[in-house]
């Protein structure tokens, strides 16, 4: 790369979907170099049409996953190749398992684990010790709203959200000494991206994206916000805020109401789903795309609140 070029580099991981692939193509719009990391070759590199299409300076993709430390380590040993620097990273890569903790396999429940927690610490081994020699840039690390609370049969993905938020503490307190570095944190709500679909489910119903629902788009727009700005507010939505407060401060009004809401707001029970691995232990690439298409909350609200009142039929807990 010329060394006078000042183009800002960012590298994604979860670039081929959702939040991933939407804050590459608002990079992209910018004329930012992309960088573009998942598993699946084929969805990773339609992304980077769509990124050269969007205007990026320049597109590459190195299919990652981001549970084997080697590949996480050729990927940040690649993108310098290109590049020589590195101003932004956005862990995005994340999978989801509904069920009790008991009914998960233990291979899907260590594989949420090895992609949301190990995934981000893997990246953050091998990028932070580039942008402290740089003494600039910083790294994004996507959490969840589940990262400060309990949530019915999601076990596997809270554990590695509580995880995440309790990496970004870490980072910070090792980084303080780099004024240049940044470690962000993004916490978003219910974004309307396949991650529900793609789930592996042993809860017996699809999930869907708890209200308020943001777009792929909007959640993009401000993890990239958080780039420049890496010490900004983490929650992304104010609901976030609402349901934190219940957890921490109202714990029995939250276990008896806010839990179950959670499960129906959370839920699609007209949609039964056999058991699956989902997308944990192998991608489906054919579902990665940069919206879920869940359309309204209120419809799955009303849809769910009918099946409750004939069937009796709730999301376990
Ligand atoms: N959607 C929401 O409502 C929501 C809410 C809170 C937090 N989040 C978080 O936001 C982030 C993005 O989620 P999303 O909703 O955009 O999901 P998504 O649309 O399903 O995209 C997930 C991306 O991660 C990649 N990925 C999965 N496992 C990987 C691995 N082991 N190594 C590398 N890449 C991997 C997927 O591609 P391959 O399968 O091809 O690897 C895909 O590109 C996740 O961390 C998620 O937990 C989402």
């Amino acid at each position: 790369m010329d060394p006078a070029d000042r183009t800002p580099v960012l590298l994604v991981t979860g670039a081929s979907s959702g939040i991933g692939l939407a804050t590459c193509l608002l990079a992209a719009s910018r004329g930012w170099h992309v960088v573009l990391a998942a598993r699946g070759p084929a969805s990773l590199q339609v992304a980077a049409t769509e990124c050269d299409a969007a205007g990026a300076a320049s597109t590459l993709v190195v299919p990652t996953d981001v549970g084997d430390d080697a590949a996480v380590e050729a990927l940040v040993a690649a993108t310098l190749d290109r590049h020589g620097r590195i101003d932004a990273v956005v862990s995005s890569a994340g999978v989801v398992a509904y069920g009790r903790t008991e009914e998960v396999p233990v291979d899907v429940f260590d594989g949420v684990l090895r992609t949301n927690l190990h995934g981000s610490v893997n990246l953050a081994r091998h990028v932070v010790p580039v942008l402290r020699r740089q003494d600039h840039g910083t790294l994004v690390l996507v959490g969840s709203v589940v990262g400060h609370l309990t949530v019915p049969s999601m076990s596997p993905y809270v554990l590695s959200k509580w995880g995440v938020r309790c990496l970004v503490g870490q980072l910070r307190a090792e980084n303080r000494d780099r004024p240049g570095v940044g470690i962000a944190y993004a916490a978003p709500g219910g974004v309307d991206t396949p991650i529900y679909r793609q789930a592996a489910n042993w809860a017996g119903f699809a999930g869907r994206p708890p209200p308020p629902v943001s777009s792929a788009e909007r959640a993009a727009r401000q993890v990239l916000d958080r780039v420049a700005r890496p010490r900004r507010r983490a929650q992304l939505t104010w609901a976030n805020d609402v349901v934190r407060f219940g957890h921490q401060y109202l714990p029995r009004v939250y276990e008896r109401i806010i839990e179950t809401s959670f499960a129906i707001g959370a839920t699609d029970l007209a949609r039964p789903v056999p058991p699956t691995d989902g997308n944990v232990l192998h991608p489906r690439e054919e579902g990665n795309t940069l919206d879920g298409r869940h359309g309204s909350a209120l419809r799955d609200l009303v849809a769910n609140a009918r099946v409750v009142a004939r069937t009796g039929r709730r999301p376990r807990s």
